[in-house]
C-alpha cells in the first residue's frame, strides 16, 4: 500500500501527541513531534542565558542556531520517541511549565521556524510518517494526504495537562495552566508566520467528549478511506 503523510495540527494540550503516537503505532508509521523541537530550542535558550525575565535575546539565538541539533531516538523499553538536544535526552525537561511559558514566543521567530521546517520536511522525505504540531498541514506539508485539525475546549485541555503534570510527580496549579493554554492559543493564532489555523482540506476533530478509543476508531476509518483512494 502506498505510504502517505499524516499531518495533525491543533490547539495546545488537546491530546494531539498521544493520538498521533497511537495512530503511528497502529498503521506502522514513524511519529514526529514538531512541538518538541520548538521546546528543545527553548530549553537551549534557557540553559544558555538567552532568556532573561521572559525576554529572548534574539540576535544571540540567531548566532547560535548552528549549535542546536535536534534528533529523535526510540526508547529501547517503551518504543516511544525521545527528543535529543545535542545528543542529550531532554524529553523530561522540555515538558516543564517553564519551557511551556516561553516556547510560543520562541516559535514566533522566523529563523527558528525556517530551520525547524527544513528539518521536518527532511523527516517526511520517504513518507510513512505522522507529524503533529501547529502548521504541519498548512506550511510544512501542504500536500499531506491526510490532515486532521484537533480541538477541545480550553478547560478540558487545561485539565488534561494538569493530570499529565500530576502523573509525573509535579504539583501544578490548574489556573496557571489554564492561563498558559489560553495565552499560547492567542500567540499561536495571531503570529505572523504560519499561524495556527485549520487547513481548508483538513478533517476537523473536536475531542472534548470523545474517549481515546472512539478517537482512534475515527482516525483509522479516515486513514483506511484515504489510503484506498491514493
Ligand atoms: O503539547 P502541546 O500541544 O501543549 O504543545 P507542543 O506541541 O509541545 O508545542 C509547544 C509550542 O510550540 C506550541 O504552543 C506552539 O507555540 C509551538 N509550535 C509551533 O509553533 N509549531 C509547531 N509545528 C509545533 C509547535
Amino acid at each position: 500500500m502506498k505510504k502517505i503523510i499524516i499531518a495533525i495540527d491543533g490547539f495546545s494540550s488537546c491530546g494531539k501527541s498521544t493520538m498521533a503516537k497511537a495512530l503511528a503505532r497502529n498503521v506502522g508509521y514513524l511519529y514526529f513531534d514538531s512541538g518538541a523541537m520548538y521546546r528543545a530550542v527553548t530549553l537551549f535558550c534557557m540553559r544558555n542565558g538567552l532568556i532573561t525575565n521572559g525576554n529572548i535575546d534574539v540576535e544571540a539565538l540567531r548566532a547560535r542556531m548552528n549549535e542546536i541539533h535536534i534528533t529523535f531516538k526510540a526508547d529501547p523499553v517503551s518504543g516511544n520517541s525521545i527528543t535529543m538536544l545535542n545528543n542529550e535526552d531532554v524529553e523530561h525537561d522540555i515538558r516543564s511549565l517553564e519551557v511551556s511559558k516561553m516556547v510560543s514566543q520562541v516559535a514566533t521567530l522566523d529563523f527558528v521556524r525556517s530551520e525547524m521546517i527544513e528539518q521536518q520536511r527532511e523527516m517526511g522525505k520517504s513518507k510513512g510518517i505522522v507529524m503533529d504540531g501547529r502548521d504541519i498541514g498548512t506550511t510544512v506539508f501542504p500536500n499531506a494526504e491526510m490532515k486532521v485539525f484537533v480541538t477541545a475546549s480550553a478547560e478540558v485541555r487545561a485539565q488534561r495537562r494538569y493530570d499529565e503534570l500530576t502523573a509525573r510527580g509535579d504539583q501544578p496549579n490548574y489556573n496557571e495552566i489554564l492561563e498558559n493554554v489560553q495565552q499560547r492559543d492567542h500567540i499561536d493564532q495571531t503570529r505572523e508566520i504560519s499561524p495556527l489555523k485549520k487547513a481548508d482540506d483538513a478533517l476537523l476533530l473536536d475531542n472534548s467528549n470523545m474517549t481515546r478509543e472512539e478517537q482512534m476508531n475515527w482516525l483509522i476509518e479516515m486513514f483506511n478511506k484515504l489510503t484506498k483512494e491514493c
